[in-house]
């Protein structure tokens, strides 16, 4: 990235085509200084930012990229006025989706900060699809007729703003995911329409892998959330509404460490499922040393990986590789599940959202139809956690009150160290 960029800053050159004179790209003191303030902001950033927070930092980047692309938009239409029909759809469309992609990613910073909450109603998604069309038939409209003026980028701009955020303002708390990883693929696309219209190769390159890898992502995703894509764009998931289940009445069985060891060192088979909790408290390495332990007493341990557990895609996978857990036992979902009804004891280590039954029987939640683990089949479930705090979605879970689950409170690192120290007593 460094050598494309000063390559396009120190060899472009400028070539008069009626008197053939040449020239260089000026205002080098300007670019270098702002090169050097982006450097240092991005370069703390990303020093300070905590493995919890990477999602809420990835929104905000990919957010000032979306920015980046509509301003060039901007830029080449108001010095430039092309005419034809080809250049002038480049220019909108890049506007277009750049645009989204900035106010979209900055309502999804917002809400994973816990800044913003969810908002929609039924008339949401009528109106977010009118909207894309609207300013798909405007930016039609303005590349066929030039004399409409530049004015209308203003127009495309403001309704393409009021269109990100819309978009994301309803999408309930488990479909975040899907939503950055979408986001994220527009501002590649939306790059590499810019560098259509520069004609720089490198500009296109970057951005059709960004565009193309955040769209393979984003298809995975609503594979993995049982959503179509469709649904994500015109904004159709909070639909349903806070689930309207509690819990009242209903009881829950805590057990002890000591008993936990026990329950642990006598069984077969072990299933272990770690989310956003795991990562909190840091205990990748500790979880590591708790299945050697386990496995030094004979046990089979897996692990059972969730395609969103934690705040990031793939967040768990990288949490268990750092601790060197071996990439065979993690296990996704599809493998996994046939084989809890088996399993002595699935453990939950700060997951939450990924194992809650609701998914599955409550169509008033906002998690209805995503796959889950299936940590309810198993023979016994221990759920460790440091109290009865909802997860990420916001919902209660009925797994935690359910006959066979023991809860187990306290941070998830503490609480695994006390358990490897008594496995070492049974
Ligand atoms: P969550 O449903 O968010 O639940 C995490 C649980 O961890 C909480 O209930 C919390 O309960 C517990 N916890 C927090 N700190 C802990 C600690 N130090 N020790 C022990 N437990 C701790 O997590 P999940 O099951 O992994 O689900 C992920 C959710 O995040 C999904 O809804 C998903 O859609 C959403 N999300 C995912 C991503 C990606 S790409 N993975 C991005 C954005 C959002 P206590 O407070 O009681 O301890």
């Amino acid at each position: 990235m460094i050598v494309a960029i000063l390559g396009t800053i120190l060899l472009h050159e400028n070539v008069d085509h009626e008197t053939g004179e040449v020239t260089r790209i000026g205002n080098l003191p300007f670019i270098f200084g702002a090169i050097l303030i982006g450097t240092i902001v991005g370069y703390i950033a990303a020093m300070r930012v905590k493995m919890t927070a990477m999602p809420q930092m990835v929104s905000m980047f990919n957010g000032m990229g979306g920015a980046c692309a509509a301003l060039i938009a901007m830029v080449e239409m108001n010095t430039h006025h092309p005419q034809e029909f080809g250049h002038r759809f480049i220019i909108f469309l890049s506007l277009m989706i750049g645009t989204v992609s900035f106010a979209g990613s900055m309502v999804a910073f917002g809400k994973l900060e816990g800044k913003i909450k969810d908002y929609g109603s039924k008339v949401q998604q009528i109106t977010n699809n009118t909207i894309v069309f609207a300013i798909l038939g405007l930016i039609i409209g303005v590349s066929l007729i030039p004399a409409w003026g530049d004015f209308f980028i203003w127009i495309v701009f403001a309704a393409s703003l009021i269109y990100g955020i819309l978009f994301v303002l309803p999408i309930g708390g488990a479909d975040m995911p899907v939503v950055i990883s979408l986001l994220n693929s527009f501002t590649g696309i939306a790059a590499a329409l810019g560098g259509f219209l520069y004609d720089n190769q490198v500009m296109l390159t970057g951005g059709i892998l960004v565009g193309s890898a955040g769209t393979i992502l984003t298809v995975l995703m609503c594979k993995a959330m049982n959503r179509s894509l469709w649904n994500v764009i015109s904004g159709a998931f909070s639909a349903t509404g806070p689930s309207s289940k509690s819990m009242e009445g209903m009881s829950i069985s805590e057990i002890s460490v000591t008993d936990t060891a026990i329950m642990c060192a006598y069984a077969q088979r072990i299933v272990i499922v770690p989310g956003y909790g795991l990562a909190v408290a840091q205990a990748q390495h500790t979880c590591h040393e708790f299945e050697k332990a386990l496995e030094a007493k004979g046990v089979e341990v897996n692990f059972a990986i969730h395609p969103v557990a934690g705040r990031m895609p793939g967040h768990m996978n990288v949490l268990l590789a750092e601790a060197d857990v071996p990439y065979e036992k993690l296990k996704e979902m599809d493998e996994i599940n046939p084989q809890l009804p088996n399993t002595d004891v699935v453990i939950v280590i700060g997951a939450n959202d990924v194992v809650n039954p609701a998914a599955e029987t409550d169509p008033s939640s906002p998690i209805y139809g995503m796959p889950i683990i299936k940590a309810n089949t198993a023979k016994n479930i221990i759920v460790m956690k440091r109290s009865m705090a909802k997860g990420y979605a916001g919902i209660e879970n009925e797994l935690f009150y359910d006959k066979k689950t023991r809860m187990l409170f306290g941070d998830a690192k503490v609480t695994l160290e006390k358990l490897i120290a008594e496995l070492r007593n049974v």
